[in-house]
């Protein structure tokens, strides 16, 4: 057993070594504030653990998967029960086809699936199977929206100043221009502006794809019914990116709570029950294109990868999919981000700080700023320095987060847990204002 001092020697130790192997000392696309670094040991209901000991409420979750919490039972029985039969087969297995199945009893659009491992191929693919579909090449996209790393996706995701309609800025170099040409970018919420570029580019545009609960941003009544409208006047297909939604706001999705029906639509995140898991659904008329039996014609799309329907993230998803249906699933994960929502709000109004907390069900982001959040230009005119104070002054109080993104909240947290988070943003709200008054 090591001393504390010991404990956190070894973690300062890591992360020294993180930075000298990771670029940027990250293991991935992010990482925390560099002074708010930890090790994570384990993960069990809504907390995680650093080496030293150190307990956080986890309001990351993983950036989503973990939506029934660390380590469930359901799941890591499950999973223990697939590792000894492996891990991999590259072949149709039951749990794969079983979750295959509860994807099509759940999600409005879907007929027909396939798998992938990562939400980024899965956005890749639909484009691909959008384009293949109508023999088209243009996606149009919505300023702000996140649709994960690949070339089409990756354009006006986070753009430091707004775009210049409809001419994305590309959040990553290397993406050739050629590809940025095929990108069209909108403003959410805003119809006109996607009428306009719909009708102008309608001849050569594929699909309109978008996340219909965009971030924490809601659409306003009758948008997304509107979209898929606008998409079908104009010969495109309607690509609902549900990674985030799926599974989260409603058992079908954001499409069923939306009731918004898409063509094709993405899932990801929770169908993996926190192991890697994505995939594209959608009707068997237009998912027959990734089908091998047309391999070799014009018309067929390379779609799949090495872990594609792999039993173990199939058994996880499987298990956690279970916990999702018991009675009262939905309405508890709805009730935690309602509860959160309405607490921020209230401090927000007790400080007389502009502070907004938007979202659906277990999702919420925070802004400081009066005006009304209908779009990401409306968010880049809030008060980001304020924004990303309270986020860290939440990590110094133990509460896990991605400064000035996204909150998930899951099925694990508590009632004690909210009044945690509530408490203790309590205290960083004081702070970051007692800081703003001095400066
Ligand atoms: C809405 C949405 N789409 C796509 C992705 C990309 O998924 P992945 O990180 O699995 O590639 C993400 C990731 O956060 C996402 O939030």
């Amino acid at each position: 057993m090591k001393t504390e001092s010991e404990a956190s020697a070894l973690q300062q130790e890591l992360l020294a070594t993180s930075r000298e192997l990771f670029p940027g000392g990250s293991s991935g696309l992010w990482s925390l504030p560099e002074e708010y670094q930890i090790v994570v040991t384990h993960g069990r209901g809504g907390h995680v653990w650093d080496m030293t000991g150190r307990e956080y409420i986890d309001c990351i979750l993983g950036s989503g998967p973990v939506l029934i919490g660390h380590a469930h039972p359901a799941v890591v029985a499950a999973v223990q029960a697939q590792v000894e039969k492996g891990a991999t087969y590259f072949l149709l297995n039951e749990p794969g086809i079983r979750l295959a199945e509860q994807v099509v009893d759940a999600v409005p659009c879907a007929e027909q699936i396939r798998f992938v491992s990562t939400g980024t191929e899965a956005t890749f693919y639909t484009i691909r199977i959008a384009r293949a579909y109508t023999g088209r090449n243009k996606v149009l996209k919505f300023e702000g929206a996140l649709h994960g790393g690949n070339d089409y996706a990756t354009m006006s995701t986070v753009p430091p100043r707004i775009s210049d309609y409809p001419h994305g800025i590309p959040d990553s170099s290397g993406i050739p221009q050629q590809v940025q040409d095929q990108v069209l970018v909108s403003e959410f919420n805003n119809l006109a502006l996607t009428r306009d570029l719909a009708h102008q580019h309608g001849d050569d545009l594929a699909a309109i794809i978008m996340e219909p609960l965009q971030r924490a941003l809601n659409p306003e009544p009758g948008f997304l019914a509107a979209v898929r409208d606008l998409a079908h006047e104009v010969g495109a297909l309607l690509i609902f990116d549900e990674i985030v939604t799926g599974f989260r706001l409603a058992w079908g999705g954001a499409q069923e709570y939306y009731g918004v029906q898409p063509d094709l639509a993405v899932l990801g995140k929770a169908l993996g029950g926190s192991y890697p898991q994505a995939a594209v659904a959608g009707p068997a008329a237009i998912m027959e294109v990734v089908s091998s039996a047309i391999r070799g014609t014009p018309r067929y799309v390379w779609m799949g990868g090495t872990f594609s329907g792999n039993p173990l993230s199939a058994v996880a998803g499987l298990a956690t999919l279970g916990v999702l249906q018991e009675e009262g699933s939905f309405a508890r994960l709805h009730a935690i981000g309602d509860e959160v929502r309405g607490g921020l709000a209230a401090l927000g109004r007790e400080f007389g700080e502009p502070l907004q907390a938007i979202g659906a069900g277990p999702l919420l982001q925070v802004f400081f700023g009066e005006g009304e959040l209908r779009s990401y230009r409306d968010c880049l005119q809030t008060d980001n320095t304020k924004r990303i104070a309270f986020a860290r002054e939440l990590l110094r109080a133990g509460i896990l987060t991605n400064p000035g993104e996204k909150l998930y909240f899951s099925l694990a947290h508590t009632d004690e847990d909210v009044g945690e988070i509530l408490d203790r943003a309590r205290e960083a709200l004081k702070t970051v204002q007692e800081r703003a008054e001095d400066s």
